[in-house]
């Protein structure tokens, strides 16, 4: 349950006075009804219409093409986020990341005020499948393909599930293709690294089938539609 006023006020740019006056001057319906309680405590699956307008939905879930150096979190002391970065009317919805990339890895972001949905894309138990580029110094040799396919052991002896690993054609760089289906911290680079192959530069480019939107530039970012959710929760790559 929440109060009108804050539903009101996460999920459209009026300000608080504003809020208040519509309120009050009762432009706003619940489910059909005028209400003029600014702190009406509100189920938050009501119907809320202002000047018979339904107000933005419950929930956002955003694309994001991270740049690099910034951090996946809401706040940080010392460097700027990718909250930081999002355009203004998307700035008090209440998103964070749903996962994490390195603070110098780019590519597919979703950001979300869903808690289940983020905690759906983020549990290892789902094997949402995510596939990164990384271009690197060399490429992978045949064998450690296979140490892919046979999982990984991190020199800690963490053991990763099995993976895939592919190189791609050269560009600038030497370019590995690589599939995993958890999210162990820095996991594409310590995989590679067991393979004596350095990451110069990685990028995500797909959760689930959802695929980075080509024409979203670095740090621009866009809403999913329903099929392109419905691609991360239960597409398989191809
Ligand atoms: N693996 C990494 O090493 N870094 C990332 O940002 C994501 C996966």
């Amino acid at each position: 349950m929440e109060r009108l006023d804050k539903i009101i006020s996460q999920r459209t740019q009026h300000t608080r006075s504003e809020i208040k006056k519509l309120i009050k001057d009762g432009a706003v319906t619940v489910d059909g009804e005028v209400c003029r309680l600014c702190d009406k405590k509100l189920d938050l699956s009501c119907e809320i219409e202002i000047n018979g307008e339904p107000i933005g939905e419950r929930y956002l879930y955003l694309m994001m093409n991270k740049p690099e150096g910034v951090v996946c979190a809401v706040r940080d002391n010392t460097c700027r986020t990718v909250i930081d970065i999002l355009p203004q009317e998307f700035c008090n919805r209440g998103v964070f990341p749903a996962g994490r990339l390195d603070k110098d890895t780019t590519g597919l972001l979703i950001l979300t005020n869903d808690g289940d949905f983020s905690h759906r894309i983020m549990s290892p138990n789902k094997e949402i499948e995510k596939y990164y580029i990384a271009e690197t110094d060399k490429p992978l040799s045949d064998e450690s393909i296979k140490m892919f396919e046979q999982g990984i052991i991190f020199r800690d002896g963490t053991k990763c599930k099995s993976a895939f690993a592919e190189n791609l054609e050269r560009t600038e760089n030497y370019r590995v293709g690589v599939r995993i289906s958890e999210g162990k911290y820095h996991q594409v680079k310590k995989m590679l690294a067991v393979c004596q192959v350095n990451v110069l530069k990685l990028t995500r480019i797909s959760i689930g089938s959802l695929s980075l939107d080509v024409k979203l530039h670095k740090g621009e970012c866009r809403k999913l539609s329903n099929v392109e959710i419905e691609q991360i929760l239960f597409g398989k790559l191809n």
